[in-house]
């Protein structure tokens, strides 16, 4: 039975420290495995841990079923071949190549082996793909994805209409209520804890609903927060998309990886950032400029308006640079669907539909849309392997584990999408990955197993966060401050990049950072705090704006999302590397450090996919 857990697992805890006069009674929990996050990746290793037989406790700041997984649309990726021959080893060369060879090829043999598996255990779970006439799970095009290795179009992105995230969560949430799962909902996770050895012991929470704060002792934490979109001024992410979890690796001293590779999905409407998915040119939807020209037929001569994001992103910025853009600003692009056959559009694309009327007042049958690219995913993260193991630098080797630490999905850098992320590969990551963390702890968790006792002082940490921040008595409302950093991250961390703008970027996001001790937090109370909570997503934000611009500029090259105008070319020579970055709060000073990208593979059914001209 699912439950909102106050009363599983817990002891009716201790009176809790004193925090400059007051009080914070805390109630404890022990749990084999806790999985802060209960999104695609949260939820599917939630069932992978309870079917294992381990007592399994997920905490999420949303009901599970409004984790932005919900928002995903076009699809999931796996070379299942029904609307034509298909191969792992295509899927395989696709994401590398889209990766920019920043990706870990080891890991992405994993992902892309154990996809077609990963969707069928989705069906046979419930969720209610698109079916092609014979009853198979339609696949669309998308970009990026080819057969042949590069030769002809790849239709691998299966699709339950355009709502797939929202069929999958919802049938993950059921099978984790079936799992009889142990649910925290609308907990907002404060720290881990950590021991003196660097082992992961837990977490601490906040039950937002009644200000009661929670311990969470387990042998494993798994992290499965998402990504920090809303770093930005437009996103496609929901307003919760604040990577708490990232933020919390770096209040532990661990570094994140990959941070500067900031995805920006071409077709956001214009105004609102709304996702217009993918699947709509997968469909047969095409971009024009203020001439009507299809432009994209001269950046991506073969792939065209199905290139990879990052292509068609800086395409679209170009043409508006140009002078060619739409609109009376010349600031957007069209995207026309008006030629598709109505039907096709009520049956595989309803939802764009839809919101293309509500945000942009767009009839799509008739008008097109207005887009431009929009912030809306996150290749850099907490560092793991592919079994979702946080791992870090440590005495010269990268790939030290850090015990009793796991982090999956977006909050996570496997790192499978490497600079730049295929379309539809991010919910095949959560799958494959949740589930591979989910086995990863039956093999090394014991069920039931001993706790040996918390550090005295495990608590602290996020006690002292919380009350500095609920009593911040300074000047300056959280809005100004977080109005800042994503004006600064959108101005000064966009599609292109240059080091003067970079420069400026980094004076202007660190005068934010320094700003926080002048928040000033106005209501005090612990319950359903909405200042609160805010200002503690913003600290969460900050750190992770921070170290993206430090990130992007220590790279002194193009790959990927990364693109410098002062760099434009790869150069794999000085930089097919991965970046890592830690943090200093105290000192507000951000540390860079490098490891090498893995350049083997896990079996030899392939071998490794030497680095080319990446043209599409
Ligand atoms: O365009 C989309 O439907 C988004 C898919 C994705 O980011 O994977």
């Amino acid at each position: 039975m699912a439950s909102n857990g106050s009363t599983n697992g817990a002891t009716n805890g201790s009176a809790g420290p004193k925090i400059n006069g007051d009080a914070y009674p805390i109630v404890d929990h022990t749990f084999d495995v806790v999985i802060v996050g209960a999104g695609g990746a949260g939820l599917r290793a939630t069932v992978g841990c309870s079917q294992a037989g381990l007592r399994t406790a997920c905490l999420s700041k949303v009901f599970p079923t409004r984790s932005h997984t919900v928002a995903a649309q076009g699809g999931i990726s796996a070379s299942l071949g029904n609307m034509g021959p298909d191969d792992w080893r295509w899927h395989m060369y696709d994401t590398v190549k889209g990766s920019d060879w920043l990706g870990d090829q080891d890991a992405i043999e994993y992902l892309v082996r154990n996809a077609p598996a990963a969707v069928y255990e989705l069906e046979h779970w419930g969720v209610p793909f698109s079916r092609t006439e014979e009853g198979k799970i339609y696949q669309r095009p998308f970009g990026g994805m080819t057969t042949n290795f590069g030769k002809g179009t790849a239709q691998r992105t299966c699709a339950a209409a355009d709502r797939t995230g929202h069929a999958i969560l919802h049938t993950l949430y059921g099978q984790a209520v079936r799992n009889q799962t142990n649910f925290f909902i609308e907990y907002f996770a404060i720290d881990l804890i950590m021991d003196e050895e660097g082992r992961c012991r837990g977490v601490v929470a906040l039950e937002m609903a009644t200000g009661q704060i929670h311990r969470f002792r387990a042998n494993m934490t798994i992290l499965a927060t998402g990504g920090y979109g809303r770093a930005y001024f437009s996103a496609t992410s929901a307003h919760t998309c604040t990577g708490d979890g990232n933020a919390m690796v770096l209040r532990a001293g661990l570094p994140l990886e990959d941070m500067e590779f900031v995805q920006f999905h071409p077709t956001g409407i214009y105004g609102s950032g709304c996702l217009i998915t993918e699947g709509s040119r997968g469909e047969g939807g095409y971009l024009t400029n203020s001439e009507g020209e299809r432009f994209m037929e001269r950046y991506a001569p073969s792939a065209k308006d199905l290139a990879s994001r990052d292509v068609v992103s800086r395409s679209m910025t170009m043409e508006i640079r140009a002078g060619r853009g739409v609109g009376k600003e010349g600031d957007h692009i069209h995207l026309h669907l008006d030629h598709l056959d109505p039907k096709i559009l009520h049956e595989r694309l309803p939802g764009i539909s839809e919101s293309a009327k509500i945000f942009a007042g767009v009839d799509v049958t008739k008008e097109p849309i207005p887009v431009i690219p929009t912030v809306h995913y996150n290749m850099g993260g907490v560092q793991t392997n592919f079994h979702g193991e946080v791992v870090t630098l440590k005495g010269g080797n990268p790939d030290t584990i850090v015990p009793g630490l796991m982090a999956i999905g977006e909050a996570a850098c496997v790192s499978v999408h490497g600079a730049n992320r295929l379309g539809s590969n991010s919910l095949i990551d959560l799958v494959v990955f949740g589930r591979a963390a989910g086995l990863r702890c039956a093999e090394i968790v014991e069920p039931n197993g001993k706790h040996p006792d918390l550090p005295k002082d495990s608590a602290d940490r996020s006690l002292s966060r919380l009350d500095r921040v609920r009593h911040a008595s300074g000047g300056t409302p959280t809005s100004e401050l977080r109005d800042k950093m994503q004006r600064t991250m959108q101005n000064n961390c966009a599609v292109f990049r240059t080091g003067e703008v970079l420069q400026e970027g980094q004076g202007l996001i660190k005068e934010v950072w320094s700003g926080q001790s002048d928040i000033r937090v106005t209501d005090r109370s612990l319950v359903w705090n909405s200042d609160l909570i805010e200002t503690m997503e913003f600290e969460n934000l900050i750190l992770q704006a921070v170290v993206t611009m430090e990130s992007a500029a220590n790279r002194t090259e193009s790959r990927g999302a990364h693109a410098r105008e002062d760099f434009p070319d790869r150069d794999d020579g000085q930089w097919m590397k991965h970046t890592l970055a830690w943090v200093d709060e105290t000192s507000q000073e951000v540390k860079i450090d490098y490891r090498p990208v893995h350049t083997y593979t896990m079996s030899n059914d392939i071998g490794y996919i030497e680095p080319k001209a990446r043209v599409y």
